[in-house]
C-alpha cells in the first residue's frame, strides 16, 4: 500500500538522490516537497529541485518554500561541500516554475492534517519546529518521522561532535527532540555513524552509467564536487551520500539497525548541534528516538539500483563486487 510522505530538505546533491529514489519507490506517494535553508540558501534550494523534478520527469510535485535562516543563529550554508549552486556545481539548465502557493508551514498543516502522512527530513529542521510552535497538533500527527542527521558515536563533519543538518539549526533539533520527549513521540535518527557507510565509489559511479548511462550521467553531473571535497577532506576515494539511507529505511527498516534511546540536542557552545544519546537511560527518559548505529551498504546500494537506475537482480551481484574491490 502506498504512504503519503512529504520530504523535507535542502537540495543538495545527496538531498537530491535522496527524491531520486523516492520518486522511483511505488511504496511512496511523495505529497510534497518543503524546503529549508541549509545546504544552500533557499532559492537555490528550489532551483535545484525543480532540477532534480524535470530530469525525473515529476514537475507537478507541488514545492513549497520554507525557512531561509535558521531559528535563532545566523545562517551558514555548505557550498564549499555542494557547490556553489548546491549541485556539484552542475550547473544545470534552470527550470521554468514557481513555487507552491502555500508555505512549507501551511503545506505540512494541511498534509498532515489529513492524517497518515509521513515526514522524511533531510536538512536543518527548522521547519518543522516552527510547525511544533505553531500547530504541535499537525506534528504530533506525524506518522513515521525519519531525519538524516546527528551523530551516536561517529566524528561529526562540521565540528568534532556535529553533523551539519543538526549544527546548521541546533534550536529547531533541539527543539524537535525536546518535544518528542515530552509528547511520547518518536523520530528516527540516520546519523553519520550509518551513511558514512554509504559510499558512492568511482567503480558504483561507472557501474551507474553502465547500467542506465541516462540516470549514471545524472548523477555524476551533480556529484563532481562532491567527490572533491570527500577528498581533499577526508582523503576519501569516493563521496558519503547521506540522504538516500533515510529514504531506503523509510522503505526497508531492515536497512538499519540501532537502539532506543532518550535523545537530546546541545544548542549552543562548543557542543553547538551534538546528539546526547543516553544509551545507559542514567536520566530515566523514556525513548524518544531509534538511532540507527548499523547498516548494509550493499542492502542500500542494491536498492538504489534497483529502483534508480532499473538494474536486473543479474546486474546486481555486481555491485558487491565494486564494495568488494574497494
Ligand atoms: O550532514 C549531512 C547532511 O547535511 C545531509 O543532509 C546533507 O545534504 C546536508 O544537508
Ligand atoms: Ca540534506
Amino acid at each position: 500500500m502506498k504512504r503519503r510522505v512529504i520530504i523535507d530538505c535542502d537540495p543538495g546533491i545527496d538531498d537530491s538522490m535522496a527524491i531520486m529514489l523516492a520518486l522511483r519507490s511505488e511504496e511512496i506517494e511523495l505529497a510534497g516537497i518543503t524546503l529549508t535553508a541549509g545546504n544552500c540558501p533557499l532559492e537555490s534550494c528550489f532551483s535545484n529541485v525543480k532540477k532534480v523534478l524535470h530530469h525525473m520527469g515529476c514537475p507537478d510535485i507541488p514545492v513549497c518554500l520554507g525557512a531561509d535562516r535558521p531559528l535563532k543563529v545566523p545562517f551558514v550554508n555548505a557550498k564549499p561541500v555542494h557547490g556553489c549552486d548546491g549541485l556539484g556545481g552542475s550547473d544545470l539548465p534552470e527550470v521554468p516554475g514557481a513555487p507552491d502557493i502555500r508555505t512549507a508551514l501551511d503545506f505540512l498543516k494541511e498534509e498532515l492534517g489529513k492524517g497518515g502522512c509521513s515526514v522524511i527530513a533531510l536538512g536543518p529542521m527548522t521547519n518543522l519546529a516552527q510547525l511544533i510552535m505553531e500547530s504541535p497538533e499537525s506534528f504530533d500527527a506525524i506518522e513515521e518521522l525519519v531525519s538524516m542527521g546527528g551523530s551516536f558515536k561517529s566524528h561529526g563533519n562540521i565540528s568534532p561532535v556535529a553533523e551539519f543538518n543538526y549544527w546548521c539549526d541546533p534550536d529547531a533539533a533541539a527543539l524537535v527532540y525536546d518535544h518528542l520527549a515530552k509528547s511520547g513521540g518518536h523520530i528516527t535518527m540516520i546519523g553519520l555513524d550509518v551513511t558514512r557507510r554509504i559510499v558512492l565509489t568511482p567503480s558504483l559511479l561507472s557501474l551507474m552509467e553502465r547500467l542506465n548511462p541516462r540516470e549514471g550521467a545524472f548523477i555524476r553531473k551533480i556529484t563532481g564536487s562532491y567527490f572533491d571535497f570527500h577528498w581533499k577532506s577526508e582523503r576519501l576515494i569516493g563521496c558519503i551520500v547521506n540522504d538516500p539511507l533515510a529514504v531506503a529505511y523509510f522503505l526497508d527498516h531492515g536497512m538499519c539497525r540501532g537502539i532506543e534511546a532518550y535523545t537530546a540536542v546541545a544548542r549552543d557552545g562548543i557542543c553547538r548541534g551534538q546528539c546526547v544519546v543516553d544509551e545507559k537511560a542514567y536520566y530515566h527518559r523514556q525513548a524518544n528516538a531509534a538511532v540507527m548505529t548499523d547498516t548494509d551498504a550493499a542492502r542500500f546500494f542494491r536498492l538504489f539500483f534497483r529502483r534508480v537506475l532499473g538494474a536486473s537482480e543479474a546486474d546486481l551481484d555486481l555491485i558487491d563486487r565494486c564494495l568488494m574491490a574497494e
